[in-house]
């Protein structure tokens, strides 16, 4: 057993540490081992599913991470979860809901361990400038409906270096590793899902506003320098903001455009040098 594996996550204490009203109160299911969480709350949405049902996992086979990639997904050391929501919000708000569990995840977190991690747009959330934790918000639709979105959600807790495979050893990180102790993942569950709810009150109540201005506050992308892949084309800029529609906003170093970045179809290549060094 690895020496940072505590006690599985059993129903009875995530229950009783849970603050939620909705999130995580009517179903949860706990697996010892899936292919990808987002997978089975998918069908659990799609057979009718209520909002807040709660997929976990110990480990996933095949966890799912954004732009077709692997989430490296180890058993009983991290948080893999998926939520199944049903939002009353049009498709152009749904990216909005990947802002809300940014900033939720970096609250909870900064709540427990004294850290605040900082967001690289759209959602990667960063401690001493490693991926500690990532989302993957998957939408169905019927015509020009959201049915539901599966919210899903990757929190590296108690990995530690060795664990992670050559690939990830450079850019990989998780609260242990940041802060060298190992923590409790129901306390950062619920914490996380406890924050969760409130931002995404912000949006069903109309409130995004609030939500980008917490989102801009720990968000390291803005006013950086940053390059991507649109279209094809590398494209090079300032990020000056994000817009209500969670597209990140960039004046084109070459002639000054202003072009609007959607987190589906870019891939963020870097960031200004100087933000490297901070969590902000
Ligand atoms: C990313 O690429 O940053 C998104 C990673 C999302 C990973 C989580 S782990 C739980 C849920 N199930 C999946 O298959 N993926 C998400």
């Amino acid at each position: 057993m690895h020496p940072n594996a505590k006690s599985s996550i059993t129903e009875h204490v995530l229950r009783s540490a849970l603050k939620t009203e909705v999130l995580g109160r009517d179903h949860i299911e706990i697996h010892e081992r899936i292919d990808s969480t987002n997978e089975r709350a998918k069908e659990l949405a799609l057979a009718g599913a209520r909002e807040g049902t709660l997929v976990l996992a110990e480990s996933q086979t095949a966890g799912r991470g954004r732009l077709g990639r692997i989430w490296h997904s180890p058993p009983g050391l991290n948080i893999y979860l998926s939520l199944v929501l049903r939002p009353e919000l049009p498709p152009a708000r749904i990216s909005l809901l990947t802002l809300a569990a940014g900033v939720a995840g970096a609250s909870a977190i900064g709540r427990i361990i004294g850290q605040t991690p900082s967001v690289k747009w759209p959602n990667d959330l960063l401690l001493q400038n490693r991926k500690i934790a990532g989302i993957l918000a998957e939408m169905n639709m019927k015509n020009t409906k959201v049915l539901f979105v599966i919210l899903g959600v990757g929190i590296n807790v108690n990995l530690s270096a060795h664990d992670l495979p050559p690939e990830l050893a450079a850019q990989a990180g998780s609260l242990f590793i940041a802060t060298g102790r190992t923590w409790d993942r129901v306390e950062v569950l619920a914490a996380f899902l406890y924050e969760m709810e409130k931002y995404y009150k912000f949006l069903t109540q109309n409130r995004h506003e609030e939500l980008l201005n917490q989102y801009r506050q720990i968000c390291q992308t803005l006013n950086s320098q940053v390059r991507f892949v649109q279209q094809s084309n590398l494209v090079e800029g300032t990020a000056i903001d994000v817009n209500q529609s969670g597209e990140l906003i960039v004046k084109r170093a070459i002639d000054g455009e202003i072009v609007h970045v959607n987190a589906g179809d870019v891939s963020l290549l870097s960031i200004a040098p100087k933000h490297l060094a901070d969590d902000c």
